[in-house]
């Protein structure tokens, strides 16, 4: 559950100015800032609550080699198997080695992984070829780690957080970031415009799953910092690649709650309409295939036509656990269990409907291996980086592990970067006006951005789809930027804002890789091709997708 029992709004005194701007309490911006405020004082921005971030909703686990090198060497080998020829391997390395260090670290930090005795329990996911990720309180990895980070950071007097306080936009000066415009108090009726200078900022803001209509992210997941840190002139790398999990829960009317890979980690099978398991199909690894794999076997089994018609008509798919009758399912999955028994399901006993759902964002804001961006006093990490760490297709329970490590190498970077201090900003404190019709027309194009995205930037993509989704788009941007021009800036204009420009990345990306590749699968050009597109697209600052190696 996201925390709310701190002060609304906290920001260090009464100054406009902090040494280290965080945008985003999630692992990467929580353990970014642990080692930043040994060196002076952080300021921790999150959009909602504490607590309330993909982070805290991650299930399965975190995948870490815990026993040497020969362990360390195979979790490099499926990362790189489940990136699908797009990992940067210098990335890789040191995820898989550095790992372990930073996990023992959240240990000794109070964070509680599951234990049979002193042993630390390992569960098995896709593509790993063994188990090897630890999880907490059965199914709320992401929680248990949020709630130790933030009780660590809460022991730092050089931590403060600003809640229900969002970016609006970054300020660059001579090239430099130096600082960013903030919208606090997002919740009341009338938010405030905040600037604040900053020797250095962290975006670690998160996805933008919330492009996409069917989503496992939370209502958060908005892609602002990505957004606007390329509106401030930073490269973003790989923005064609979602993840789209396999799993959410598909009920009519209720949101597409993750169902952890966990379960097929546990033995689950997947089912079609016929009650055939039909993954033997397409590979050779079944339920326990690459992600990408999974999802796309699951659309096409979810989907038939109609042969009097020629309509297209959607048929269920199902996770079975009816089988596994030596496990306490209750107990191993307890968040999971105690989200169906509300809609009448029971894993021990029912077949489960599921459906894809976008999930992770592999690309992101283009970084080096320390977090920095292509903009000198801007920096990221998480999900909102791309290190090209996974490639093309992120191995299952590999972000978390992702967010603590270049958390942690990000923060190294800022301090060996010692950026001088910026004169504060004027702090141009307004008070906003009611804007509710406008924040519904805003709302109104979010939800056509989302199912067009879902749409024609979806799992399955064509040429025709993407163009058409792009004709669709340029409407949406025009009816926004008139609106945007006559809105008071409010959570919800800055969020549409966000989204447009997240969807017109990953539209165009996608439209200019014309091969299939991990999580990115186009009908037309449905094999990899290695020849014309073995690098990352990167989009600069005019808007071209190039291909580069990163690094
Ligand atoms: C899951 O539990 O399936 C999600 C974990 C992840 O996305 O890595």
């Amino acid at each position: 559950m996201p925390d709310t029992s701190r002060p609304h709004i906290s920001h260090p005194g009464t100054t406009n100015n902090v040494d280290y701007l965080i945008i985003g309490a999630g692992v990467a911006g929580l353990r970014a800032a642990a080692t930043l405020a040994d060196h002076g004082d952080v300021l921790v921005v999150t959009k909602e609550a504490l607590g309330e971030s993909n982070t805290n909703y991650a299930q399965g686990g975190i995948a870490v080699a815990l026993s040497g090198p020969e362990d360390i060497a195979l979790h490099l080998k499926d990362t790189e198997y489940a990136g699908d020829g797009l990992v940067h391997r210098p990335a890789a390395e040191i995820l898989v080695t550095e790992g372990p260090r930073r996990v023992e670290e959240l240990i000794q930090w109070g964070a509680n992984f599951d234990r049979h005795g002193n042993e630390l329990l390992l569960a098995r996911e896709a593509a790993h070829s063994l188990p090897r990720i630890l999880h907490a309180n059965g199914d709320a990895t992401g929680a248990e780690i949020s709630r130790a980070l933030l009780a660590h950071a809460r022991q730092h007097p050089r931590i403060h957080f600003a809640d229900w306080t969002m970016l609006h936009g970054l300020i660059v000066k001579d090239n430099r970031v130096i600082g960013a415009t903030l919208l606090t108090h997002t919740d009341a009726p009338n938010p405030a415009l905040q600037r604040i200078s900053a020797r250095a900022t962290l975006i670690a803001s998160g996805g933008a799953g919330q492009v996409y209509s069917d989503t496992t992210n939370p209502a958060v997941a908005t892609g602002d910092g990505i957004a606007l840190a390329s509106q401030a002139g930073a490269e973003l790398a790989d923005m064609e690649f979602y993840q789209f999990h396999p799993t959410a829960l598909a009920l009519p009317g209720v949101p597409r709650f993750l169902l952890s890979e966990a379960l097929r980690g546990e033995g689950a099978y997947l089912r079609n309409a016929q009650g055939e398991r039909f993954m033997e199909r397409y590979h050779e690894l079944l339920e326990l295939a690459p992600r990408d794999v999974v999802a796309r076997a699951i659309a096409r089994e979810g989907i038939a036509v109609d042969s009097a018609s020629g309509a297209s008509i959607e048929l269920p798919v199902y996770l079975d656990l009816r089988h596994l009758t030596s496990i306490d399912l209750t107990e191993r999955f307890p968040g999971i269990s105690r989200f169906l028994a509300q809609h009448n399901l029971t894993l021990a006993s029912d077949l489960i409907p599921v459906r894809p759902a976008a999930h992770y964002l592999m690309g992101g804001i283009r970084t080096d291996l320390d977090g920095r961006s292509s903009l000198k006093g801007l920096y990221a990490a998480g999900e909102a980086a791309c290190t090209g760490v996974h490639g093309a297709n992120r191995l299952a329970s590999n972000s978390l592990l992702e967010g603590l490590v270049f958390g942690a190498r990000a923060a190294g970077a800022i301090l060996a970067d010692a950026l001088p201090a910026e004169e504060p900003q004027q702090s141009e404190l307004e008070t906003q006006h009611g804007s509710e019709p406008l924040d519904a027309e805003a709302q109104a194009i979010a939800a056509e951005l989302k199912t067009m995205m879902w749409r024609h930037a979806g799992l399955l993509r064509d040429e025709a789809g993407l163009r058409s989704g792009l004709d669709l788009f340029w409407p949406m941007l025009e009816r926004y930027e008139s609106l945007a021009d006559k809105a008071q800036p409010t959570r919800a204009i800055i969020e549409t804002g966000s989204l447009l420009e997240t969807a017109w990345m990953i539209l165009k990306s996608a439209l200019e890789r014309k091969e299939s590749r991990g999580a990115h699968f186009r009908e037309d050009h449905p094999k990899r091709n290695d020849a014309q597109y073995a690098q990352h697209s990167i989009v600069n600052d005019e808007g071209v997708v190039l291909y580069e190696p990163l690094g």
